[in-house]
């Protein structure tokens, strides 16, 4: 089989990295790809980074499956374009796809399916957001409703923080004109989970639980980014809460899609706050998650090309997914000024002594300059993957990897995985 994978990050280098060690697989492409895609398979540029640009790349490369690795091409409907064509793909349709898309919509629809998730107000009117405000306590959460590339989401600890923030979301300030509708919730407060599902648009295999962690710094401090590291660790929920979170929050989201005439196909990812009254869902994304991917992927111990053929096919599984017990952890390498300014062009070095030391390296910002030497391009450049028999070993051998690659400026969280310790 020869598949195709849309996108440029480090996901798309797991993606590609384990597509190309399954039996089924013959060939791997990456539209447009990275250095590290490059190691293995053929990066392409399609001619567009629109459905019909991929379509024509698909077709082209003689694609027997795509998958798409980010949102927007699935919001924007590449997944229709192909079916439209009887193109093999996986990911969700448009309109499923508006479970990340819109916020709003995201809301109401946990609201009709019963799904457990922070109270909430959605609205297009400042007025109306400003007189919500009486009906929460703070800190209070506040959303745009559009996609925004991880800067929508704004908490606030005080009514005055609340109303500066409801103006520069009208305004456009914040987030252009993702912020012209919003969604005012409730604050949970426990720790997050990354729960992700393969869905056929009836049943959903689950993989197992990972932990992201959003802020630059250590201790869950600074401004948030699109991901500083994540781990996967078994031990992050018990048997019961599995049970609960795949009956109460996944399947229920298949059945409702389905109900509803919009069958989700696809990655389901749940970000879920497992509180004192149980999981809660903080948000959907319709496709696998940046870092919890690299670290997923690495512990899964089955012929992905043919889960992901099978589940484009609509034919998942509760035995289709396999992953190895031992847990793993993604420690992510993020160029100077990241999450603000970043500053790009500085030179890579020591990937492959921290590969020799135990570690699978994850290419997401780089690029290759006129000497041809490896540099950063990007706010997040590496992720140093590893797995351990436990997990402080798998957290050893990615931090003493992650000691061997310098760049300038490079920034690394110090407790990636910590809070899983506990479980040992
Ligand atoms: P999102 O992009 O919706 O995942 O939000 C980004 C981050 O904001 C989440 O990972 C949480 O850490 C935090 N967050 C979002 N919604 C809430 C909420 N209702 N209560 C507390 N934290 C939240
Ligand atoms: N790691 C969070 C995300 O991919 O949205």
């Amino acid at each position: 089989m020869k598949v195709l994978v849309l996108g440029s990050g480090g996901r798309e280098h797991a993606i590609a990295w384990r597509l190309k060690k399954s039996a089924s697989v013959l060939q791997v492409y990456v539209a447009p790809g990275n250095p590290g895609c490059a190691t293995v398979a053929t990066c392409i540029k399609p001619h567009a980074g629109t459905p019909e640009g991929y379509l024509t790349l698909a077709r082209q490369v003689g694609a027997d499956l795509t998958v798409v690795g980010p949102e927007a091409p699935l919001v924007d409907g590449v997944v229709d374009a192909f079916q439209a064509e009887n193109l093999p793909i996986f990911g969700p349709t448009k309109a499923a796809a508006q479970l990340e898309g819109s916020k709003i919509f995201a809301k109401r629809f946990m609201e009709r399916a019963g799904i457990p998730t922070a109270g909430f107000v959605s609205t297009e009117d400042p007025k109306e957001a400003a007189q919500a405000l009486e009906r929460f306590r703070y800190p209070v959460v506040i959303k745009a409703d559009g996609l925004a590339a991880g800067k929508g989401v704004v908490i606030c600890a005080s009514r005055q923080e609340a109303l500066a923030t409801i103006q520069r979301m009208f305004s456009g300030a914040l987030v252009g004109a993702a912020g012209r509708r919003l969604v005012i919730e409730e604050f949970l407060t426990g720790e997050e989970v990354s729960y992700i599902g393969l869905c056929d648009g009836e049943h959903v295999v689950a993989m197992e639980p990972s932990q992201d962690h959003k802020t630059i710094f250590d201790g869950d401090q600074g401004p948030n980014t699109g991901g500083m590291g994540a781990y996967s660790d078994s031990r992050i929920l018990s048997p019961e809460m599995r049970d609960v979170v795949q009956k109460s929050v996944m399947q229920r989201t298949v059945d409702q899609m389905a109900a509803e005439g919009v069958p989700f196909r696809g990655f389901l990812y749940a970000g879920l706050m497992m509180t004192a009254e149980g999981p809660k869902v903080l948000e959907f994304n319709v496709r696998l998650g940046d870092p919890e991917t690299q670290a997923l992927l690495h512990r899964l111990d089955c012929d992905f090309g043919q889960a992901l053929a099978e589940a484009a096919a609509g034919r998942v599984r509760e035995d289709m997914l396999r992953f190895s017990p031992d847990p793993s952890i993604c420690v992510v390498l993020a160029a100077h000024g990241y999450p603000g300014t970043v500053r790009t062009g500085d030179p890579i070095s020591g990937i492959a002594e921290a590969e020799a030391a135990g570690a699978t390296v994850f290419h997401a910002g780089t690029r290759f300059n006129e000497q041809q030497q490896l540099v950063t391009a990007g706010g997040r450049v590496l992720g140093v993957t590893a797995s351990g028999a436990t997990l402080p070993r798998a957290i050893e051998t990615a931090y003493a990897a992650c000691m061997k690659i310098n760049f300038d400026g490079r920034q690394m969280r110090t407790d990636i995985g910590r809070k899983g310790l506990k479980r040992w």
